[in-house]
């Protein structure tokens, strides 16, 4: 891999210095093979998800493989809703919830390990005995003003008649859990629709407020065939077109939090259109190494195009909020005792946002930048990117570590110690996603703006 000859397939975007991209491979190309295969195949392999891709897909697909974002197809938003932008009051100025520190917060979380059905086994850390609660007292920061607490209500409110689904890997469905466990406190939702192995698509309905909220499994929101045991053991993107299980629904969905990333650490092979346009960590396949930062940008752009596209076309609103890349701290092995072993979270001084999670990060805010600018005149498109990627990495507590399993501990502390530093605990950190969801949201629906 990486020989000096390597060229790279996305002409547009050579910013990126070649010897800036090799390094993570060299550092993660092993990495997922153990860590991601324990954590994101948890327990029983999944049956060969070529189910969901009947067998008339063909390997090489045969389609157009441009993918740039101008022209957007023509699409004339009626008069009415085209100015909302100049409504925006100018004393308005939007809080940077980016950057911030973490300070002690005696209140705590909106709710616990039982106070809703939801919370996968994994991370459900105060079920599992995790012994210290400190992790639950901090508040999220921002330098130039206040994040409000979780307010369920308000929430539910601003999701009435309407449904909100949460797409992508492990991290969305962690986020939804804790925002479903938080609105739980104020109404109890019907869990109407479960399919998949693990529960991958879910929904569930808010009869107080007709609102639905929902998960659907996509860890690469392009199409993609997972590895498995059966096939081979790289997954394959299919990088021009996006997942239609969750695509499939975009007429009945009016808001949509994407939320992907650790995935694209996985061996792979990447298509598009009829072309290959080479692998990440694929030895013996005599394929070109590319790694996984342009194959994100491009999984990226693929999937905001196609909801312009669909929704621009049928004239819904849609709204769209990407969930930047979260974090792992594994600071020894996964299999050890004290993999992530910190108690509390980092100060502004201990950690800096480097290497790969701020690559993934920039790369996803990049993405969201563009198409903001390219969209513009879709007046029922809007976009924002959760900006969680430092908020995350200054919480090295957060993690179930060894609680991802019940009562590690009980037999004395073993050789053989498995931890997930990579999700987080329910409640846990991944709250304040939600807190700044609601804020996002919250602007979004404000008297300035669309209107109500
Ligand atoms: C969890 O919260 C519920 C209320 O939602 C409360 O009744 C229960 O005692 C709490 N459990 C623990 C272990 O704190
Ligand atoms: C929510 O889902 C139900 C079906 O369970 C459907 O009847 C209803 O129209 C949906 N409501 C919204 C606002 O999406
Ligand atoms: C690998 O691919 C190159 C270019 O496609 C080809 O020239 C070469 O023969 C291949 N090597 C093997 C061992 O298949
Ligand atoms: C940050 O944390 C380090 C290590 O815990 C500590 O030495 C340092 O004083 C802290 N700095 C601030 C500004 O709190
Ligand atoms: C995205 O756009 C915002 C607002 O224009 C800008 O502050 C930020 O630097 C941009 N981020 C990236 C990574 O391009």
């Amino acid at each position: 891999m990486g020989s000096t000859t390597l060229t790279t397939p996305f002409k547009d975007q050579t910013h990126y210095s070649l010897a800036k991209k090799l390094l993570p491979w060299t550092i993660y190309a092993f990495f997922p093979i153990v860590i991601f295969r324990l954590y994101f195949y948890p327990l029983q392999l999944p049956q060969s998800s070529r189910d969901q891709f009947p067998n008339t897909t063909p390997i090489i697909i045969t389609s157009s493989s441009t993918l740039s974002l101008a022209p957007p197809p023509r699409f004339s938003p009626p008069p009415q809703l085209s100015s909302h932008k100049e409504e925006e009051r100018a004393d308005e100025t939007p809080c940077d919830y980016t950057s911030g520190k973490w300070v002690s917060d005696k209140l705590g979380a909106l709710y616990n390990g039982t106070t809703c059905g939801t919370i996968k086994d994994g991370q459900n850390c105060i079920n599992h005995g995790r012994p210290d609660f400190d992790y639950l007292y901090w508040k999220w920061k921002p330098k130039q003003c206040e994040l409000p607490r979780f307010e369920p209500n308000t929430f539910l409110q601003l999701i009435r008649n309407k449904h909100i689904a949460f797409v992508g890997d492990s991290m969305a469905r962690n986020q939804l859990e804790s925002l479903l466990c938080m609105l739980s406190t104020a109404s109890v939702p019907e869990l109407v629709y479960k399919d998949g192995e693990e529960n991958k698509f879910r929904r569930w309905y808010f009869p107080s407020h007709n609102a639905n909220v929902s998960v659907y499994w996509s860890p690469f929101l392009v199409k993609g065939i997972e590895k498995s045991q059966l096939g081979p053991d790289y997954n394959k993107l299919y990088l021009d077109h996006v997942d239609e299980r969750w695509a499939g629904d975009l007429d009945h969905i009016n808001m949509i939090v994407l939320s992907i990333g650790h995935w694209f650490l996985h061996p792979a092979v990447y298509y598009e259109g009829d072309l290959v346009l080479g692998c990440h960590y694929c030895p013996g396949l005599n394929l070109t190494e590319i790694g996984f930062y342009d194959v994100l940008r491009k999984a990226l752009r693929t999937t905001l195009k196609t909801i312009i596209e669909r929704r621009g076309s049928n004239g819904n609103a849609i709204d769209v909020v990407v969930t930047t890349f979260s974090p792992s701290h594994f600071e020894g092995d996964w299999d050890k005792a004290g993999a992530c072993p910190k108690k509390k979270p980092y100060n502004e001084s201990e950690k800096q946002l480097e290497g790969m999670d701020a690559e993934m990060r920039k790369i996803e805010v990049e993405e969201v930048n563009a198409t903001k600018d390219n969209a513009k005149q879709f007046a029922k498109f809007r976009l924002e990117a959760l900006d969680v990627t430092k908020l995350s990495l200054m919480r090295p507590d957060g993690h179930p570590g060894p609680y991802m399993h019940p009562f590690p501990f009980a037999n004395g502390v073993t050789d053989r110690v498995q931890n997930d530093c990579v999700h987080w605990c329910l409640p846990g950190p991944i709250d304040t996603w939600n807190e700044i969801l609601l804020q996002v949201v919250k602007k979004w629906e404000g008297p300035s703006e669309r209107g109500g």
